[in-house]
């Protein structure tokens, strides 16, 4: 910047001009709010207020799509977890699987550690660990993607042998194909006398999705989530898609990623689930989720133990943020609170504007529905 007028550079700077006004008093220059300052007079200021001019242009950028852009190497990258969604039917034994999914393999083997779980959870395969959203699978899917926000690279349908397809059994499956993820049906309830696996088969491929004996490329499990049949091939069938995704992440990066839920707990404040979509996120790392911010104070992960670090694909619950975010706000890592804290503020400040406007627009659309 050659030349930026005081309200000009206040703004900028996320400052009151009458802050800066005073700081140029103290620095022995009077100023009023639209006087011109030049190059010299800006890079005191900055400096007074401790950030490099250049910094403070990056700054200005609020869009924290901009900061998800870091320069990562080949050779920095590692294979990460997938991260898999459970959508299909009301009823249809979604959260039986999870539960089957959770009990049979948890990631500590300890099932006393599963009580506190965060809405997310990992399990290992042969070694390889998988990431489970436990979100309503739909809600996981519209409202993030809504938002831009691609989570899941994986979706498994349940759909009930005994019932066949449903209408959200179909909603499941669009939402799954415009997020562009690989899809797995997991035919459940195969315990019962009831179970019509054939007719299930049928009708998916009306959808598009069709078994590969039937020369189609989809995978179906037959699966009971009650009686934990079929589990350890729904898992194995969700590592072998994943491979050929060639799911990557580099865990020297700082962290980005999701928040899947939040919410303002009595003792700790706001606590929020990240899911960790690339690099590593550490106790005291200066954040910005959303429009809140802080540093990262404590870490849990899924099974509820206090962890220092945590890398990709991996769901955490931090607390330490100014404010609740919303689910499927994207976080991102600066390497000073300062930066965080002014992203952080012009962030919050952009949010209350919107919503402003947003509150005028549905005024006037009022006033024309009742003319
Ligand atoms: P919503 O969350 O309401 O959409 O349902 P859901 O898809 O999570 O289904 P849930 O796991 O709650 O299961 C619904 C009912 O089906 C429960 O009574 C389960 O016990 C039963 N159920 C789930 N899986 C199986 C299964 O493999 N076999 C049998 N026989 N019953 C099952
Ligand atoms: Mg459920």
């Amino acid at each position: 910047y050659e030349s930026l007028s005081v309200a000009e550079l206040a703004k900028k700077l996320h400052r009151e001009p009458s802050e800066l006004i005073k700081k140029l008093f103290m620095l022995g220059v009077m100023a009023t709010i639209n006087q011109e300052l030049d190059k010299d007079a800006i890079e005191l200021i900055c400096a007074d207020y401790g950030v490099e001019v250049e910094e403070e242009i990056r700054v200005d950028i609020t869009d924290l799509e901009t900061h998800f852009e870091q320069e990562v190497s080949e050779e920095e990258l590692r294979e990460r977890p997938p991260v898999v969604t459970i959508m299909g039917h009301v009823d249809h034994g979604k959260t039986s699987l999870l539960d089957s999914i959770r009990h049979t393999k948890v990631t500590d083997g300890e099932a006393g550690g599963i009580t506190q779980h965060i809405g997310a959870y990992q399990v290992e395969v042969n070694d390889k660990k998988i990431t489970f959203l436990d979100t309503p699978g739909h809600a996981a899917f519209t409202t993030m993607r809504a938002r831009g926000a691609k989570v899941t690279d994986l979706a498994i349908i349940v759909v009930a042998a005994d019932d066949g397809v449903m209408p959200q059994t179909v909603e499941a499956i669009n939402h799954a194909k415009a997020a562009e993820v690989p899809i797995i049906v997991a035919i459940n309830k195969m315990d019962k006398m009831s179970a019509n696996p054939d007719r299930v088969m049928q009708e998916l491929t009306e959808h598009g999705l069709v078994p590969e004996d039937w020369g189609g490329d989809t995978i179906f499990v037959p699966i009971s989530a009650l009686k934990g049949e079929g589990i350890d091939q729904l898992l194995e069938m969700i590592l072998l898609v994943s491979e050929v995704g060639e799911l990557k992440a580099s865990p020297a990066r700082s962290a980005i990623g999701t928040v899947i839920e939040a919410q303002l707990d009595k003792g700790r404040g706001s606590v929020a689930t990240l899911l960790i979509q690339d690099g590593t996120l550490r106790v005291g790392d200066p954040i910005v989720v959303g429009h809140a911010y802080g540093r990262v104070r404590a870490m849990v992960n899924d099974i509820g133990r206090r962890v220092k670090d945590a890398g990709p694909s991996t769901p955490v619950e931090i607390t330490g943020l100014n404010d609740v975010p919303q689910a499927g706000d994207r976080f991102v890592v600066f390497e000073d609170e300062k930066t965080a804290r002014s992203v952080g503020e012009s962030r919050a400040m952009t949010a209350i504007q919107a919503q402003r406007s947003e509150k005028q627009r549905v005024t006037l659309d009022n006033l024309f529905e009742q003319m």
